[in-house]
């Protein structure tokens, strides 16, 4: 049950606020703040599934209160088309997170959050100018500016983000530090919790994007995890050349598939490894075509 309370602001549910102003998020936030409350923030999208809905009950588990922020953030986005059939589906995502038990929503316009074009520029290389960043020119620098603002608008305790965009993860690390290093306090306090990737049964790694693939799209799509799972057996035999090769041949094999990349990476820095004895933690990040649009589908995998 919901109604429209003001201009501002919309009761979900006795629980659950929906905020649409940035005014009214800080006011809140300071509250809890000033009454010595955690706070968690989930930056989303929207389109939620399964994948954030871990990341929500993380965050309600490890906090006083937890914010949800649900903005398709245009500065990221490097394909206009792209960003025009991002899935936006509000009233669903508010359903599934009053009952997870998030506090609050912040679902701004793109008018509230960019009152002025954001000139500011991120950079992080090599971790936002290899993979994701050498294929989407732009889009790190479109992240850290609507993460920065998330984080300087509501100052939270610990920020949630899923692993199926590890680089993303990396990328906010830097940034993060980059805001320790300059001694900013909020930054200081702030804790980066990675969450685990939620899969379905056949192991497609849940995606928003997911939504706009066909059935027989669907269908396929599940072999870019298949490929991956195989090939850490296959890691153990074989050099990471030939594993790079045998995922790209194995996923290129399925009509309508095509890997556009996959790269197998330093789990810390995001630089290409030669040996498996590089280092420490060792990570294969992947993106696929699939179908005719094509739906450009991301995952990864650890070899150590
Ligand atoms: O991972 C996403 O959904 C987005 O990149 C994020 C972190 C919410 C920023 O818009």
């Amino acid at each position: 049950m919901y109604g429209i309370c003001n201009n501002a602001s919309v009761f979900y549910s006795k629980a659950m606020e929906i905020i649409k102003s940035v005014k009214e998020l800080k006011a809140k936030v300071s509250a809890l703040r000033n009454d010595s409350k955690t706070v968690g923030l989930v930056p989303t999208m929207g389109a939620l599934h399964a994948g954030h809905a871990s990341l929500v009950a993380r965050s309600v588990e490890e906090n006083d209160a937890t914010v949800v922020s649900v903005f398709v953030n245009p500065t990221q986005f490097n394909d206009k088309s792209d960003l025009e059939h991002y899935p936006r589906t509000l009233d669903a995502d508010c359903k599934l997170l009053s009952g997870i038990g998030a506090d609050y929503v912040f679902a701004p316009s793109v008018e509230e959050v960019y009152p002025e074009a954001d000139t500011r520029s991120f950079s992080y290389p090599p971790t936002d100018t290899v993979m994701e960043g050498a294929f989407r020119p732009g889009h790190f620098n479109g992240v850290c500016q609507i993460v920065s603002k998330l984080f300087m608008f509501v100052e939270p305790d610990r920020a949630y983000f899923g692993e199926k965009d590890f680089q993303q993860i990396a990328v906010i690390q830097a940034m993060l530090a980059d805001y320790v290093s300059r001694g900013e306090e909020w930054a200081m306090r702030l804790q980066i919790c990675p969450c685990p990737i939620v899969r379905e049964d056949d192991g497609l790694a849940l995606s928003s994007r997911n939504a706009l693939l066909t059935s027989a799209e669907r269908g396929i799509a599940p072999n870019i995890y298949k490929a991956l799972h195989e090939s850490v057996e296959y890691s153990k035999t074989h050099t990471v050349e030939e594993t790079k090769q045998m995922v790209v041949a194995q996923i290129n094999s399925v009509d309508g598939l095509t890997v556009q990349y996959y790269d197998i990476v330093n789990a810390a820095t995001l630089e290409s490894v030669s040996n498996w004895g590089d280092a420490e933690h060792i990570q294969g990040c992947i993106t696929v075509f699939c179908g005719a649009t094509p739906i450009r589908l991301i995952d990864n995998i650890n070899y150590k």
